[in-house]
């Protein structure tokens, strides 16, 4: 009998889920699993995913197990190894007959969705679970549903492979190198323009990039605010935020947590502080990872930090530490 993996993905009728939820069952993500879906929807749109669902049936994956549907986030959390957080409320939407634009606002609200979220999370889904969250502000919401799960022994991130991605695509084309030979891509602090891609301890086939880009006008001029500035980029071009990108991100930090890290790498999600590399307690930070082969995921320790590196760090985890100022009455 195959094993199963039950994953729960919410806002399941957007725009990142519509790419990522075919390939959760593609045999890749998984490999061999049969993969079990819930996928979670706020009541108003709920209806519109039983079209999702004739589609994935439709596509005859061979790895789809059951299939359903439902707004109920708390029965579909049960015994869930995965959960996938990428619904939430965005900027500039009208909410409860206000539109939101302040980024408070959007703390507010979103952080609300997951107290609960992560309430069920913690009481329902499986002791050893791995939550992603993507839906922004991404380490914030993170923040506050792992408070609320109060369950140590779940794994909770927020995406930053996509910043990771991003910055080894830029560095390939720098480097004139494939993009696989760009490994160790770090990205520290928060999911958004503050950023901090570590240039300077990537890899390109066995080359550290701080022996490989001396050229700091490239960092500062380029590099940096390329990285940093992406996902407004392809909002100004496209009218709507990266999708089928993120999709691809989220799918990437699946597939790195369940399988052992090559030796010497690392990959990039953000996770709760823990006294290492100077960085502040009681936030949800960018950070080295691997995966260890009994599938636990750790920090890497050990990475070199330059004054530079540090002093952009200290810009993205004093945004963190604001932005847990802005919701602390859902961390009481
Ligand atoms: N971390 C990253 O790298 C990254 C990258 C791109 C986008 N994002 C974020 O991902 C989120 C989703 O992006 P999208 O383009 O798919 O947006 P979208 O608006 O197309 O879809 C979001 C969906 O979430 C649903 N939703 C809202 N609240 C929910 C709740 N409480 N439970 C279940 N579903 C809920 C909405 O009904 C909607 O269908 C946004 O917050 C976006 O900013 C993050």
């Amino acid at each position: 009998m195959k094993e199963r993996v039950k994953v729960v993905v919410t806002g399941a009728a957007g725009q990142i889920s519509y790419s990522l939820i075919p390939r959760l069952v593609d045999g890749h993500t998984f490999g061999d699993k049969i993969v079990d879906l819930e996928l979670v929807e706020i009541p108003q749109v709920v209806e519109k995913l039983e079209g999702l669902v004739m589609e994935l049936e439709d596509s005859n994956f061979p790895n789809m197990g059951n299939v359903n549907y439902t707004s109920d986030f708390e029965k579909a959390a049960k015994d869930a190894d995965w959960f996938l957080l990428v619904g939430s409320i965005p900027r500039g939407i009208v909410y409860n007959g206000k539109k939101i634009e302040e980024r408070a606002d959007l703390l507010q609200i979103n952080g609300g969705i997951f107290v609960g979220q992560g309430k069920a999370i913690g009481e329902h889904g499986k002791p050893n679970a791995k939550i992603l969250v993507v839906g922004n502000p991404a380490n914030t919401n993170a923040l506050i549903g792992r408070h609320a799960a109060n369950n140590e022994s779940q794994l909770w991130m927020a995406m930053t492979m996509l910043d990771s991605s991003r910055a080894q695509s830029v560095l390939s084309k720098k480097l004139n190198t494939g993009i696989s030979d760009i490994s160790k891509m770090i990205i520290w602090g928060n999911h958004s323009p503050t950023m901090y891609p570590d240039f300077e301890n990537m890899d390109c086939n066995g080359q550290s990039g701080k022996d490989l880009i001396d050229d700091m006008d490239w960092i500062n001029g380029e590099f940096l605010p390329t990285v940093q500035q992406r996902g407004k980029a392809v909002i100004d071009s496209r009218g709507a935020s990266s999708a089928t990108s993120a999709a691809k991100a989220a799918l990437d930090t699946v597939v790195a947590c369940e399988n052992p890290t090559a030796s010497g790498d690392c990959f990039s999600a953000a996770v709760m502080t823990d006294g290492s590399y100077g960085l502040p307690d009681g936030i949800i930070c960018g950070m080295p990872l691997r995966t260890l082969a009994d599938g636990s995921v750790e920090i890497v320790s050990g990475i070199e930090l330059s004054d530079f590196a540090k002093e952009k760090i200290l810009i993205s985890t004093n945004e963190l530490l604001e932005e847990r100022a802005a919701v602390m009455e859902l961390l009481q």
